[in-house]
């Protein structure tokens, strides 16, 4: 939740800055604002003044502001805001000012002791001009700041409470640009004219893909040349830095409509990617886990943690790895399980599933099982995030930046990795069938022909789109390997087009969600040729019956799914326990198309934030 970006080097660093943050907007986008350091001649201190640009709403109104204003430099903060403390107006965005104005300040995180702080400084003479809690952080700079930003900013990191990634510029020191973190995600972007600070690795990866990593209450001091990091006691410390393997091109709508949709169709090579170098050819290879056999056949139990889609991801992984490994797997959200006492047994696996390694409640959960003895594998999509870092093991989805703030591409990879987790735990158990394993495996290196094969057939969901989209209430039902689809779907529904939706296990639709249907309704219901296909009609059946619109995702043409649905697609044939990944594609397409249909803006929904450092 807001994206940060700051460069310092020869160029100006206007379209730097805007360019990033538009990079950055999935981050969040009420508010935004630039602040560069001015001057006419850089080496006279006194000349120089922070010129600052905010608006409120999307950054496309901040740059048709700015257009109308010069603004000149080589060093320059920018943010893009979701607001938690203050509304989303043009004083509240960032960056901030002290009273001189003389240090800006962006932030992403929340500062939990600021009203104290406030009230501190406002006895001592400072004035206020925001409701929001960063204002405090420019304020405690100028107090703190006695001839070395940096030093003044591990102060600042010693008084706050909360999280935070901040960064800061200052006319005192125009020649630097000093940051400071604490659980909010921050990367240094290095290259030969210029160094970054940024969010997230797109908003710079037109300029370079080689990155350093920065730790909970260290401070960085980046120069035109130069990259200083400092851990809590001042001392400087050695990092290499890393290449990214994402380029500008994966971070770029590509020719299609909107990142959405980019990403739809990008799922085929992100499960081939997700795949690679772990199984082909039959053989499955985890070896990047390091758990022995001894380890693994000791184990007990596995927790997964995560939260929204990732959760789904999660039950997913539940269903395989106790039918295939025969481990109870407890799956919890993120949220509930850091507060919820937890008990971590011994022999316990702890799996934390995040697209964005950034989530800070799936972060706290981590910190929480690892307090209590737990060993973590991380299942993330971003190299270096945090949960990547706080990790014992690492299990990268290879899917490529997403940037369409609700998660697609992200999740198929997801799923590719439960389904070869639960596939390797079983054989080293040996609890599944050599020839079932082969059987499993084969089909899963197929997969993306035949998420490709439902790609090729968009049009159809297209038009089913455009004959329900203006229905009030869907409720998607499934059973079993259904059921997270149904989960997901609705999720992917609401999160778009901003319509009641409800995903439900079709056999407790009589306990419930069956008074909701009526003409009105659209029952999407996830009926694959599988061991539970009777019991699933007799619930559309009943749905039916009370005059809902029938939409099945079948696998199979049979005569009774054809007289009871309204409308119907067919997803390829798979093993029963790997319908969810073919059964999720479409209902992605179709939600895109409903939200469409509805002119909404299905890349950055409102008030959703792609990913979520904020409790
Ligand atoms: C946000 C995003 C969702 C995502 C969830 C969990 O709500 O909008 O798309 O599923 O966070 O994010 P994570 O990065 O932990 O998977």
């Amino acid at each position: 939740m807001c994206g940060i970006i700051a460069y310092i080097g020869r160029k100006d660093c206007k379209d730097i800055l805007i360019n990033g943050l538009k990079r950055l907007e999935y981050r969040g986008y009420d508010s935004a604002g630039i602040g560069i350091l001015e001057s006419k001649n850089t080496k006279d201190a006194k000349g120089i003044k922070i010129k600052v640009a905010k608006e409120a709403g999307k950054i496309k109104m901040l740059e048709d502001m700015i257009g109308r204003s010069e603004m000149k430099g080589c060093t320059g903060i920018g943010h893009t805001r979701w607001a938690t403390h203050g509304e989303p107006t043009k004083v509240n965005a960032h960056p901030h000012l002290d009273c001189k104005q003389e240090i800006a300040v962006v932030h992403n995180g929340i500062i939990e002791n600021y009203a104290e702080i406030k009230e501190e400084l406002i006895e001592k003479g400072h004035k206020f001009v925001s409701d929001t809690d960063t204002e405090v952080l420019p304020h405690l700079l100028e107090e703190y700041d006695e001839g070395d930003l940096q030093i003044a900013m591990s102060r600042l990191l010693a008084r706050i409470k909360g999280s935070g990634a901040i960064v800061a510029i200052s006319t005192k020191y125009p020649d630097q640009i000093i940051a400071g973190r604490i659980a909010s995600p921050l990367i240094v972007g290095i290259s030969k004219d210029a160094n970054f600070f940024a969010s997230d690795m797109p908003a710079v990866l037109e300029h370079t893909r080689d990155f350093l990593v920065i730790n909970d209450y260290e401070t960085v001091r980046i120069t035109r040349e130069k990259v200083q990091i400092f851990n809590i006691s001042g001392e400087i410390v050695k990092r290499d830095p890393f290449r990214a393997s994402w380029n500008i091109e994966s971070a770029e709508k590509g020719g299609y409509e909107d990142f959405m949709l980019k990403e739809i169709f990008e799922q085929p090579y992100g499960a081939k990617e997700t795949m690679r170098g772990r199984l082909g050819n039959g053989k499955l290879d985890f070896s990047e886990l390091d758990l022995s056999d001894k380890q693994i056949n000791q184990l007990k139990k596995i927790e997964i943690i995560a939260c929204g889609t990732s959760y789904h991801a999660a039950v997913i992984g539940k269903q395989v790895i106790e039918k295939w490994a025969g481990i109870p797997v407890e799956v919890d959200f993120s949220s509930e399980y850091r507060y919820r006492d937890p008990v971590v047994m011994d022999n316990c696996l702890f799996i934390a599933i995040t697209q964005s390694g950034e989530t800070i409640d799936t972060l706290a959960a981590i910190r929480e099982a690892k307090s209590r003895g737990a060993k973590i594998i991380a299942i993330t999509n971003v190299v270096g995030s945090s949960v990547a870092r706080e990790s014992d093991y690492v299990l990268y989805t290879h899917a490529g930046p997403e940037i369409g703030v609700c998660a697609t591409k992200t999740f198929t990879a997801q799923i590719m990795i439960m389904y070869m987790l639960g596939l390797f735990l079983a054989k080293k158990r040996k609890s599944l069938e050599k020839a079932r394993f082969s059987e499993i495996a084969s089909e899963l290196e197929i997969m993306p022909n035949k998420i490709s094969d439902i790609l090729d057939n968009a049009d159809k969901l297209k038009k089913i789109a455009d004959q329900t989209y203006r229905q009030t209430c869907f409720l998607f039902l499934g059973r079993i390997f259904g059921f997270p689809v149904a989960l997901e779907g609705a999720l992917k529904l609401k999160e778009i087009s901003y319509i009641h939706a409800e995903g439900y296990p079709a056999g407790e639709m009589k306990h419930g969600p069956i008074a909701l249907t009526d003409k009105k309704t659209v029952v999407v219901s996830i009926i694959p040729k599988d061991f539970i296909y009777e019991k699933m009609l007799s619930n559309i059946t009943e749905v039916k019956a009370r005059k809902a619109i029938i939409f099945s995702l079948a696998s199979k043409k049979d005569k009774k799914i054809e007289e009871l649905s309204d409308h119907i697609f067919y997803i390829p044939e798979t093993i029963e326990e790997l319908y969810g990944i073919l059964a999720i594609i479409p209902i992605q397409l179709y939600s895109y198309y409903i939200a469409k249909n509805l002119d909404r803006n299905v890349d950055q929904p409102r008030n959703l934030a792609k990913s979520v450092t904020v409790e």
